[in-house]
């Protein structure tokens, strides 16, 4: 071994032995009689430190033709610091260098290797590997290493068995783009990486395996986000005998045991929340529930007071933002602003403002008296100091764009703290999704979900109310899980196929295989699937989930250090039986 010690090992106990610790060159510092190094790896820094009326010539020439991130090896004596440092762990000791070496030299980094650098986010996707080398994001990926082991312990003692699905697949219909390879030995056929393991996990179940799950890279081509990358990690679950019910516990169980051994809290048994009251009254299917600032719906308050705008509106809700009466104009100009912009879509804000002194001004006094703004504040229940915001449209928009604005507001007040963490399950999802555009219905998780058994028999009369045996799992307004029951019957598969508008030919040759399965005993099964990364930087305090990620893709799916997606040759195109248009 090139070292006997990292250098984050060494501590006053360690004083008078004789060591070699190898690493990067963080910095050195020239005094004249007296140089330092600042000696790093993985696991903390130590200080070298070199008397130049004392140190060999060559200990002495060596260190003064260091630069930054020269990788070297140095032996030499534990010694007590006389000035300590609190700042890193080995604060108390530094070494004297009796030897040495450089292992290799390095360019001048093209930013700096600092917890805070000064490299902005392209050159480091660019040089990750020297990224990489920086603590916060070498301890995002401690972090992400903590989460699985402690997610394989957990599943491992309730007898799950990690079982490794196929890459090269056929497509699955989650919802996104397939990402495709082609087949060379079948010229003109294509596998599909997998969106995720979904058909092979419910074979899992029919093939007795009773409790399965796998950190399992996923593959989508869909528009990317913070929050979302075209190759991500799942933690992908699935089991038999079991109703909705016993999957809901076992996963919180998953979570809680996360949260208490990598964060050490405790979190509080979850709660439910169907996904009408979800839209109801966040405008969201993963509300934020850290705090409450629910929707308060006012169509039978403010209609019919002569202002156009409620009257022809098919919802009017707004917002109680407690203690916000104080408002300057600016800032609710600013806000005007926001709701106004074209990803929130709404045409306009009102504002009442319920002020200290029991008074209530709004920005369509004209329209209402101090009379009905009283009514106004019953139905927020609004107290003094309180600010009301409303917004009025169409009924979807207006829900969307009022979630935005409690969103926003929610930062604004300061009740997002990323440190506080609110935990819940969606439940009741629709089963379908009706697409105006395309005309048909879509499934809103997918195929395989099963509707619940109290509305099977809206399946053909009104497919649009029929909800399903799914669930989401919501921390902090993010999606982090989502799952359902599956059907386990033929017939009930046929006929969800069928609505979606796949001929029986299109079901059979897509998911033939899965509904011959289910003719040789299938058990009742369901499951869910995490995204990992975005527990891991839920977890971590990080909004992005590329932090977590050792090599992500920036948001045009492009990897910038490797240069990929790239050209091949033509050759191989030939080879692929694939010609590209001029
Ligand atoms: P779903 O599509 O809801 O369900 O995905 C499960 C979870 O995966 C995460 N996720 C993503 N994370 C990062 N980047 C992406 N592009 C991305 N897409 C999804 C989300 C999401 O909640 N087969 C089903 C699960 C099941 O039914 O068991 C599925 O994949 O956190």
């Amino acid at each position: 071994m090139l070292r006997s010690h990292t250098c984050g090992e060494l501590r006053i106990s360690n004083v008078g032995q004789t060591v070699t610790i190898s690493g990067w060159v963080q910095g050195v510092r020239d005094k004249g009689s007296l140089l330092w190094i600042d000696l790093r790896d993985r696991y903390g820094i130590t200080q070298i430190t070199i008397e130049t009326d004392k140190a060999a010539k060559e200990v002495i020439d060596t260190a003064r033709s260091l630069g930054r991130e020269f990788v070297i090896s140095v032996t030499g004596k534990v010694t007590e610091r006389y000035s300590k440092s609190d700042k890193i762990e080995t604060g108390a000791i530094e070494i004297y260098p009796d030897n040495l070496q450089i292992l290799n030299t390095a360019l001048t980094p093209p930013f700096t290797i600092e917890d805070e650098t000064d490299g902005g986010d392209d050159i480091r996707m660019k040089y990750r590997y020297l990224d990489l080398r920086r603590n916060p994001v070498r301890q995002n990926l401690e972090l992400r290493h903590r989460m699985a082991i402690e997610t394989r312990n957990f599943l491992d003692k309730l007898n799950f068995l990690e079982v490794e699905t196929p890459v090269l697949i056929k497509s699955t219909p989650e919802g996104a783009r397939d990402f495709v390879v082609p087949s060379r030995m079948n010229p003109g056929e294509f596998y599909a990486l997998p969106q995720s393991p979904q058909t092979f996990k419910q074979l899992l179940m029919v093939g007795g395996f009773d409790r399965y799950y796998q950190i399992v890279k996923c593959f989508r081509d869909e528009d990317l986000r913070a929050d979302r990358q075209p190759e991500f990690t799942q933690i992908d679950c699935e089991m038999a005998f079991v109703e909705q019910e016993d999957i809901l516990n076992t996963f919180e169980g998953l979570v809680s045991h996360l949260f208490k051994t990598v964060k050490g809290i405790d979190i509080p048994k979850l709660t439910r929340m169907t996904y009408a009251d979800a839209m109801k009254y966040y405008g969201n299917d993963k509300p934020d529930i850290r705090f409450e600032m629910k929707f308060v719906e006012l169509n039978d308050v403010v209609k019919n007071k002569g202002f156009k705008v409620f009257d022809d509106a098919g919802l009017v809700a707004g917002i109680c933002a407690s203690a916000a009466a104080e408002y300057s104009r600016k800032q609710l100009d600013e806000l005007t602003e926001f709701v106004k912009r074209p990803q929130i879509g709404a045409t306009g804000l009102v504002y009442a403002r319920f002020n200290a002194d029991g008074t209530i001004k709004s920005s369509v006094d004209k329209f209402y008296n101090e009379e009905e703004l009283k009514k106004w504040a019953v139905a927020f229940h609004a107290k003094p100091g309180d600010l009301m915001l409303i917004l009025a449209g169409e009924e979807n928009k207006t829900r969307k764009a009022l979630s935005e604005l409690r969103l926003e507001m929610g930062n604004r007040l300061g009740l997002r703290d990323k440190n506080t963490f609110a935990c819940h399950w969606v439940i009741d999802f629709p089963m379908l999704e009706y697409n105006a555009d395309e005309k048909r219905y879509f499934a809103m998780h997918h195929p395989f979900t099963s509707p619940k058994p109290e509305d099977i028999h809206l399946l053909s009369s009104d497919p649009g109310s029929v909800r399903a045996n799914a669930y989401d799992m919501v921390i902090n307004g993010v999606e982090i899980g989502g799952g359902s029951i599956r059907i386990h019957n033929k017939p009930l598969q046929s006929q969800i196929f069928d609505l979606l508008g796949f001929t029986k030919e299109e079901a059979q040759a897509q998911f033939g295989f899965l509904m011959s399965a289910f003719e040789f005993g299938a058990p009742p099964h369901g499951g869910l699937a995490f995204g990992f990364d975005r527990l891991c930087s839920l977890f971590g305090g990080s909004e992005s989930i590329r932090d977590f990620i050792a090599f992500p893709k920036n948001n045009s799916g492009r990897d910038v250090m490797i240069d990929s997606p790239s050209p091949i040759a033509s050759a191989q195109l030939d080879e692929l039986a694939i010609s590209l248009k001029k």
